[in-house]
């Protein structure tokens, strides 16, 4: 029998994820893994659980979870995997469930996003973290969900930057509980004071590029080949052309998309898709 799958989000019409999973679901044709079905479901905004619950009666599988549900979704999990169980040990709510596993009864939460932006940037454009400089642009649930995985790679540096200095240094507290992030030298740093220091990897992880907003930044912020990261996808923003005027590598956040679509197809089905020739057909 077909295992059914959904997406929740409010909207939702603009999901991608469907065509995602039957692109991945289609590698496996005619094997046990490849049988789901996946659709996008709008859920009312006060009525993210009640449609979990619907689906669960009906025997889906899982789901996924988008905007602005993923902080409800930490709320009805029983179980959560270790990358959010770190999240939740710190005392603050990490934000952001983004993958839901109803099987053997029970509601499994993952947070896939931060190990898709990883595999990106890492496996796909070839750039190391590991002990290089990051900066992170955001501190709302974007940023939330890939901070703590960024930190694991061991960049030499990492610095959080926000137009709320308060929001920046919460996320910052989130980590310092965290023995294995000490050797990681993190900042806190508001919109305009980032003096001189260079990065090789800057992430926009703020929803700035939904507006013709610029995020404040010196021409000279890029080091000599860094990655310019918007976690936006469809749309060039101005944090974009600015990376590409001065000299860095630009992507978006169409990868991140595929590849955390990846890690759920993979915790789900317990296969692991190819996403080259789905990023590909995407951007075709
Ligand atoms: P998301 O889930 O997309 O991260 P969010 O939790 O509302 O959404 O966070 C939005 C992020 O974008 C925040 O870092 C926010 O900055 P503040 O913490 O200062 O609010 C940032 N952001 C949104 N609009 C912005 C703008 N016009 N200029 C600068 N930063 C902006």
């Amino acid at each position: 029998m077909t295992d059914k799958y959904a997406v929740i989000g409010n909207p939702i019409a603009h999901s991608k994820s469907p065509e995602i999973h039957t692109m991945f679901a289609a590698q496996f044709k005619d094997k046990p893994a490849g049988d789901i079905s996946y659709e996008k479901i709008e859920a009312p905004l006060d009525g993210f659980a009640v449609t979990v619950e619907r689906l669960r009666k009906e025997g889906y599988k899982g789901c996924n979870v988008t905007v602005p549900f993923k902080f409800d979704a930490c709320r009805i999990v029983n179980e959560v995997s270790n990358e959010v169980i770190d999240a939740f040990d710190s005392g603050e709510s990490p934000d952001a469930i983004n993958t839901l596993d109803f099987r053997n009864g029970a509601i499994t939460g993952y947070n896939t996003d931060g190990i898709g932006l990883l595999r990106d940037i890492t496996q796909n454009l070839k750039h190391e973290i590991t002990g290089k400089r990051v900066l992170l642009m955001g501190a709302g649930g974007a940023a939330y969900g890939v901070l703590h995985p960024l930190l694991e790679a061991s960049p030499a540096s990492f610095v959080i930057y926000n137009r709320t200095l308060e929001k920046a240094l919460i996320l910052k507290k989130s980590t310092e509980q965290h023995d294995k992030f000490r050797h990681v030298s993190l900042n806190a740093v508001e919109f305009g004071k980032l003096g001189n220091a260079q990065f090789d990897i800057v992430i926009n992880a703020t929803s700035v590029g939904l507006t013709d907003s610029k995020i404040p930044l010196p021409e000279t912020v890029f080091a000599l080949g860094a990655l310019a990261y918007d976690m936006m996808y469809g749309r060039d923003t101005p944090f974009m052309k600015f990376a590409r005027e001065h000299g860095a590598q630009v992507a978006d956040g169409l990868g991140m998309l595929v590849e955390q679509a990846a890690e759920a197809f993979w915790i789900w089905r317990g296969v692991r898709p190819d996403t080259a020739s789905v990023i590909a057909a995407l951007r075709g």
